[in-house]
């Protein structure tokens, strides 16, 4: 059974004062003996703070970007071993805003995934399709050829270890108020853990947790992880309100596949 997985993806928000805030207001809420895994995934500046908050929960850090050299003249880049000191475990890669806004390419982020895992962090993975290109039935296609360029050379030994997670976040749904129905998400899941299987084998890819992202709320969690294929939520506006996100982490403790 894959563990449920929660994970916050504050991006580009809050100050420090209310990154400390959030974090204090999810220790203080955090519901007693949930199995889910959880994760907070702040502004790089307000890692070190909330790790503070967070280090005696059972909440996790992650990042949301990393550079794959290692430390020498990358100006404005933060490697693996910085992140490693502050504590983090989780590293997202290829964020859609990444991919479109910033212009990542699947080269670079196959780089930024192979150096994370590496380095021992659990990479995320995220991938998804367009508006334009869910309507011109290239979804498959374009989340396929995402998972092969950017998962190529990654040794088995990282998955072994579980240094891998894929997020599914359809582009059309990510801020939009938009959310993939159930069936719709369970969909690409399946068709993404079709994937893994193709690429890695079936016991290594029924291992690896797939989380659907996406306009992800309390109001649609419970449907959302019941599905078989949707082993957690990462969730960016609803995250950084306490009783949403907790409301999330509770649904993945009742939900029963
Ligand atoms: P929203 O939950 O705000 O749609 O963002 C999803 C996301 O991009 C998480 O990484």
């Amino acid at each position: 059974m894959r563990k449920l997985f929660i994970a916050g993806n504050w991006k580009m928000n809050l100050t420090l004062a209310k990154s400390v805030d959030l974090a204090t207001g999810l220790k203080q809420n955090f519901p007693a003996a949930t199995s889910a895994q959880v994760a907070l995934i702040p502004a790089f500046v307000h890692l070190a703070a909330v790790r503070q908050i967070i280090q005696d929960t059972p909440m996790a850090l992650g990042a949301q970007d990393v550079y794959f050299e290692k430390p020498g003249a990358f100006t404005g880049e933060v490697s693996t071993e910085m992140l490693k000191e502050l504590g983090v475990k989780y590293v997202l890669v290829g964020h859609s805003e990444r991919r479109h806004i910033l212009g990542e390419t699947d080269p670079l982020l196959n780089k930024k995934l192979r150096a994370a895992i590496n380095a021992g962090l659990t990479a995320i993975l995220c991938v998804g399709e367009t508006i334009e290109q869910r309507k011109a039935n290239r979804t498959e296609v374009v989340v396929g050829e995402q998972l092969t360029r950017d998962l190529a050379q990654v040794p088995n030994e990282a998955l072994d270890a579980g240094h891998l997670v894929i997020a599914y976040e359809p582009v059309w749904a990510i801020g939009t108020g938009l959310t993939a129905t159930p069936a719709q998400a369970q969909e690409v899941h399946a068709f993404i853990r079709g994937e893994l299987r193709r690429l890695f084998g079936s016991d290594r890819a029924d291992r690896i947790q797939i989380q659907y992202g996406g306009s992800a709320k309390k109001a649609n969690a419970a449907e959302l992880l019941a599905q078989p294929d949707i082993d957690g939520l990462l969730v960016g506006g609803a995250s950084l309100i306490v009783e949403e996100f907790i409301a999330m982490v509770r649904a993945a403790k009742e939900v029963k596949k």
